[in-house]
């Protein structure tokens, strides 16, 4: 008897732990929490459905303990109890009320899911390099093991051949695990991959689509306010899946339109001689993989490199010190205070596989380039040349554990 009481109190208990160990708040991945429309479509859908499934829930297993607590066995007669077989208004009325409840759920299911894959003609002004221009805000997304690609092609994606992820054409702005958005404006997605398939999953703003390699899937995402909404791969997609995170940073408008400012344009010369050597480590040892615009990329007119050619196979680099995380959005470039964490970024440049896993062969994610101290100093004092830092709000906002 002990057991069986000891059993009936744990296992509730363990069902409990289990419900309660889903839930924090502030989560990064608060998928009840929308911050858009279409986030909200889901929202309204799943709210519902959840609370409708809950009252289902509590009816059968409430009726199921009941009756099974009415009707134990309590020993009194040795007697079986009345056996019966059939009952044709209740199999009617257990048949077609699920039935019912199916039913009014899928037709809110597919209005959702129409409203979702409808996409409007929005358009913003925009100026780009001096030349006013009305955007059609849509970003090409491109996954890889084990980091996120956002390109920006201004002048629309009509004649602009996505078809080789691995080798799509120059981009007005390239950028990396943190897509830029403008608020109150529908952002159409471009998904595509260069390896596996991977899924892209901003939760706040909207739910999720696999990238996949030979393919376009389309998305959208829309943010009400500015702010920083994290997201995660959600495809299992080889060993460093885990940390293959990324953000939607909205900004106002205006601050869009600056953000457009600083990263068209291209890199400047250093002229700091510590940076002076950084830059020609990156030209030697880098930019095989890394594009630098005003460096080795695809509009310069020496190209250093083949990195051009190839190489959307590792971030664009142009703007780096503009994004807040790398190596895939999991580690903080700054401290909270602002300044740069050196300490961070030079363990990355010293040993990239040992910070965050990579395939054995190399031939996935950034190797150790068996640079000399000195060198990463000097290739540190380079990267700082690169973009300008963001605003200490977004830094905080956008930090990762
Ligand atoms: Cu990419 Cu999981």
């Amino acid at each position: 008897m002990q057991r069986l009481t000891g059993g009936i109190v744990r296992f509730p208990l363990l069902g409990a732990l289990l419900v309660v160990g889903g839930c924090a708040s502030g989560a990064e991945l608060d998928t009840l929490n929308p911050k858009g429309p279409d986030a909200r479509l889901i929202d309204g859908l799943s709210d519902p459905v959840f609370i409708v499934a809950g009252i289902v829930f509590l009816i059968v297993f409430g009726g199921t303990g009941y009756l099974w607590w009415k009707f134990r066995d309590r020993h009194e007669d040795e007697e079986y109890p009345e056996q019966i077989h059939g009952n044709f208004r209740l199999e009617i009325l257990w048949t077609v009320v699920p039935t019912l409840i199916l039913l009014v759920i899928a037709i809110f299911t597919i209005t959702t899911l129409t409203d979702l894959s409808r996409y409007e003609d929005n358009a913003m002004a925009l100026t780009v390099d001096g030349e006013s221009t009305s955007w059609e805000p849509e970003v090409v997304v491109v996954g890889q093991q084990w980091w996120w690609e956002y390109r920006y092609y201004f002048e629309g994606l009509d004649g602009v051949d996505l078809s080789d992820a691995r080798n799509l054409p120059p981009a007005d702005i390239v950028t990396a695990n943190q897509l830029i958005i403008p608020t109150g404006q529908e952002i159409e997605l471009k998904i595509t991959s260069r390896d596996v398939i991977h899924s892209h999953w901003i939760p706040a703003l909207n739910g999720k689509r696999d990238a996949v390699p030979g393919r376009i899937t389309y998305w959208k995402l829309e943010a009400d306010d500015p702010g920083v909404y994290f997201g995660q791969c959600t495809e299992f997609c080889g060993l460093s899946h885990s940390r293959m995170r990324m953000q939607a940073v909205a900004l106002t408008p205006t601050d869009f339109q600056k953000w457009v400012d600083q990263q068209v344009r291209s890199a400047g010369t250093p002229t700091d001689p510590a940076a002076v050597a950084g830059q020609q480590i990156f030209e030697a040892q880098c930019a095989r993989c890394h594009v630098i615009n005003g460096i080795n990329g695809p509009n310069d007119e020496t190209p250093s490199s083949g990195a051009d050619l190839v190489a959307n196979a590792a971030p664009n680099l142009t703007h780096f010190m503009s994004r807040t995380t790398f190596a895939g959005g999991i580690f903080n470039l700054y401290h909270p205070d602002g300044s740069l964490d050196r300490t961070r970024l030079e363990a990355w440049l010293r040993n990239a596989p040992a910070e965050k896993p990579a395939y054995a062969q190399g031939r996935r994610g950034m190797p150790a380039m068996g640079l000399s101290e000195i060198e990463i100093d000097n290739v540190v004092a380079y990267l700082e040349t690169l973009g300008i830092r963001p605003s200490a709000n977004i830094i905080v906002a956008t930090e990762v554990e």
